[in-house]
């Protein structure tokens, strides 16, 4: 499995050139992306490349990597995003979140000129949240009536909780994630619509329409799928 999130990870750096402004993206394969971006800085193979992070997770890889960091509100777009995800449909909606990361990630895979995706072939199902649940960002003083009122969608959530803190998982932007588990998204976009306008949810986990290309690690080696 690492050495699939390894080689989708190098395939990335394909799409960054000099002068880019770069929205780097939060997980474990992500991670191998920004480590490798920085050494090609680092190694000044790639020159002005600038990172917009999508976590802290991102942020500090990002220092420590070499590749320079400047925020969301310094840059006048985004080049290239690139980020992994828990699940892939046949028309590239995703399911992203795991990480507790989705809120920034969508606000800067949205905005990025292209969104590369860095998955290998076990993410890829026939329908969103086969496999995920989906994860919704809540404001804490209301995660139990949105857990309650999320039946009305037929889902049972969750309050994701901490491992190494007692307690929840309290994400960047201080909120709480409940992890939302669906009969069968038969829609993505209009779910993703709809789970946001409940009052008091920021930000949910379903990204659908905005992947424009999904590199998938296979043992036969990388699979490109475009949108
Ligand atoms: C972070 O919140 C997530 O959206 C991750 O981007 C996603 O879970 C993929 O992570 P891995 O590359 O670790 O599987």
């Amino acid at each position: 499995m690492e050495g699939l999130k390894k080689i989708v990870a190098k395939e990335a750096l394909k799409f960054i050139d000099d002068d880019m402004v770069v929205g780097l993206g939060t997980g474990s394969t992500t991670a191998y992306f920004i480590k490798y971006l920085g050494k090609l800085i680092m190694e000044d193979e790639l020159e002005d490349v600038y990172g917009v992070p999508t976590s802290y997770q991102a942020r500090l890889l990002a220092l420590e990597s070499g590749v320079p960091v400047v925020g969301l509100d310094e840059v006048d777009a985004i080049d290239v995003a690139v980020d992994g995800a828990d699940e892939v449909d046949p028309h590239l909606n995703l399911i992203k979140g795991r990480g507790a990361a989705l809120t920034m990630e969508k606000i800067i895979e949205y905005r990025a000129g292209t969104f590369v995706v860095l998955v290998d072939e076990s993410k890829l199902v026939d329908y969103l949240g086969q496999k995920m649940p989906v994860p919704i960002e809540v404001i804490p003083a209301v995660w139990r009536a949105i857990k309650e009122e999320l039946e009305v969608f037929n889902a049972t959530a969750e309050l994701r909780m901490a491992a190494k803190k007692d307690g929840p998982v309290v994400t960047d932007n201080g909120n709480f994630i409940l992890d939302a588990h669906f009969p069968k998204i038969d829609d993505p976009l209009d779910l993703e619509i709809e789970l946001n306008n409940i009052p008091g949810v920021v930000e949910n986990g379903i990204f659908a329409d905005i992947a424009d290309i999904v590199l998938v690690g296979t043992k036969e080696g990388v699979k490109k799928l475009e949108r």
